[in-house]
This record gives structure tokens, C-alpha cells and sequence, in this order.
């Protein structure tokens, strides 16, 4: 199975009540881990990077190369789709000539007039070489790649408006958050999705801040047209808190223990068991 778009395996996933877990990749491990866990479930994946994350990894072409490489050496057997997380209009178009099979255009921070404009000029772009399109429509709550949003519930006939173009997946704030959940969130806001849902006529719905939401709501929020579901900060908190172990525990002083390819293995083992863990939770998990 090659890289393919995002498009087949998301609208699959709407059809079948399920989602399709989206892990962003941090580097060259990140990338291993997620491959191994998704091929381990026979779950399809979108593996997505930042702007940031791709500038630390030395650049879109970089990242296209590595996550392509790491497919084909491992053997992946299930759909992968490479896709451009909340990109803007100059790297959604840099993504696309850099070998992504998938870009979201982020234009939440314009007036909807532009970013109607906007996501119009990327949809056409991408659709006319196979590459699959996700917009926004009303901000993401919590901070990402240094822009902070306040989480603002999206305006339906707006998501209408933007589904209306053509996109492949749009994401929709419905009171998510990126990062951690502050203790007293209120959780996700079901009447606004309902909302959306029904307003987009069955357009596949993105949630992102997939980290550490109850898995009720996540049911519920599939239930209601979500079909992705973006993961970042959760891999890096059992990323983190396994290696913290592994170094308080002394391990890194013993033997060779200080070895990268020693030192990470906790942290990658724990990436891996959440991706399987997440897989299961989405219902993506055998769906290959
Ligand atoms: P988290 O970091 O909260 O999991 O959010 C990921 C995300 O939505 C990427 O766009």
C-alpha cells in the first residue's frame, strides 16, 4: 500500500461511525512508532506534521522523505496519508509540491470572506493532483505553533459555507482545546456540533485537541459526523513521562544504558501502546 490521500479512508470512516486517528509527528522516532502501532492494529492513519514541526525536522521535504522511506522499509501494509496540520496558504502550497498526500489550509484567523477565497485557491490546487484539502472554520482553543486562540464555537452557516467549496474534512471549533484540558473545562459543546453536523450535509468533521478527551464524548462526537481526530500532546506525555522514569530510576547510568537507541525505547514502547490504545478507542482499529 502506498501513501495515499486522506479523502478515501475519512470518508470510509463516516460511512462506517468511526474515526480516523491523525498523530502528529515529531521526528524521526515519533514517525517509527506510529507506523509500527497503526500497522500492529491494521488501523489506516494520517500521520500530520506542523509548520513548526517540519522546520524542526529540517523542512517538507524532509518530512515527505522520512515518513515515505520509514513506510516502505518497514513494510506498512495499512493507508497512510501525509498531511500538512494547520498549515498556512504559502505551506499548504509548499506541502503539496513537496509530496503530501493531504494539506489543511488554516484560515480561521481571517474574515470568512477570505478565508473563503483562500481555501477556494487550495482546494483547487490539491484536488487537481489527488491531494486531499481540510479547512477551519472559528479557532481551536489553547496555543499552537505560538498562535493562542480562545476555542470560539464555530458559526454553522459559516462551516457551511467552506463545506460548500468542496473541502475533503473540515475542522469546526466546538469548545476543544489544543494541550492539556484545564481541570475545569467544560467539555465538548454537543448542541454546537449537532449544529454543524447537520448544517454540512454530511461533510466529514474534524476534531482537533485529541488529547485526553473522555472516550464518551468521543463516541458521541463520531456519532456526530467527526471522522478525524487529531492527536499530538498525549504521545508526548507518555513520550516524557516514560523517559523521566527511565532516568530517575538510575537506568541511563548502567551499562550502555545512556545509548539513545536505550535511552528513547521506553518513550517510543509508550508512544506505541497509546497509538494502539487510541486506535482501538476511534473504532479505526482493524479498519485497514
Ligand atoms: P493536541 O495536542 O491537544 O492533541 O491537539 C493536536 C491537534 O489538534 C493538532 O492539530
Amino acid at each position: 500500500m502506498a501513501f495515499v490521500s486522506a479523502k478515501d479512508m475519512i470518508n470510509k470512516a463516516h460511512e462506517g461511525h468511526y474515526a480516523i486517528p491523525a498523530f502528529n509527528t515529531n521526528n524521526l522516532e515519533w514517525t517509527q512508532c506510529i507506523l509500527k502501532a497503526v500497522e500492529q492494529a491494521k488501523s489506516p492513519v494520517i500521520i500530520q506534521s506542523s509548520e513548526g514541526a517540519a522546520k524542526y525536522m529540517g523542512g517538507y521535504k524532509m518530512v515527505a522523505k522520512m515518513v515515505k522511506e520509514l513506510h516502505d522499509a518497514m513494510g506498512i501494509t495499512v493507508p497512510v496519508a501525509l498531511h500538512l496540520d494547520h498549515g498556512t496558504f504559502e505551506g499548504a502550497k509548499a506541502c503539496i509540491e513537496a509530496g503530501f498526500t493531504s494539506v489543511m489550509f488554516d484560515g480561521s484567523h481571517y474574515d470568512i470572506d477570505e478565508n473563503m477565497a483562500k481555501s477556494k485557491e487550495i482546494i483547487e490546487i490539491a484536488h487537481s493532483q489527488g491531494i486531499s484539502v481540510e479547512c477551519e472554520v472559528g479557532g481551536i482553543g489553547g496555543t499552537e505553533d505560538g498562535v493562542t486562540s480562545n476555542g470560539e464555537l464555530a458559526d454553522p452557516a459559516e462551516c457551511k459555507t467552506i463545506a460548500d467549496l468542496g473541502v475533503d474534512f473540515l475542522a469546526a471549533g466546538i469548545g476543544n482545546i489544543h494541550g492539556k484540558y484545564p481541570a475545569d473545562w467544560a467539555g465538548l459543546n454537543f448542541e454546537r456540533l449537532n449544529e454543524i453536523n447537520e448544517a454540512v450535509n454530511g461533510k466529514p468533521l474534524v476534531l482537533h485537541g485529541g488529547s485526553g478527551i473522555p472516550f464518551d464524548q468521543v463516541a458521541k462526537a463520531i456519532s456526530l459526523g467527526v471522522s478525524k481526530i487529531n492527536v499530538n500532546t498525549e504521545l508526548q506525555l507518555v513520550f516524557a513521562d516514560a523517559t523521566r522514569k527511565y532516568i530517575e530510576a538510575g537506568m541511563d547510568l548502567e551499562g550502555k544504558g545512556y545509548d539513545p537507541r536505550k535511552l528513547l525505547k521506553p518513550g517510543c514502547e509508550a508512544i506505541v501502546a497509546k497509538c494502539v490504545e487510541l486506535c482501538e478507542a476511534f473504532g479505526s482499529a482493524g479498519k485497514a
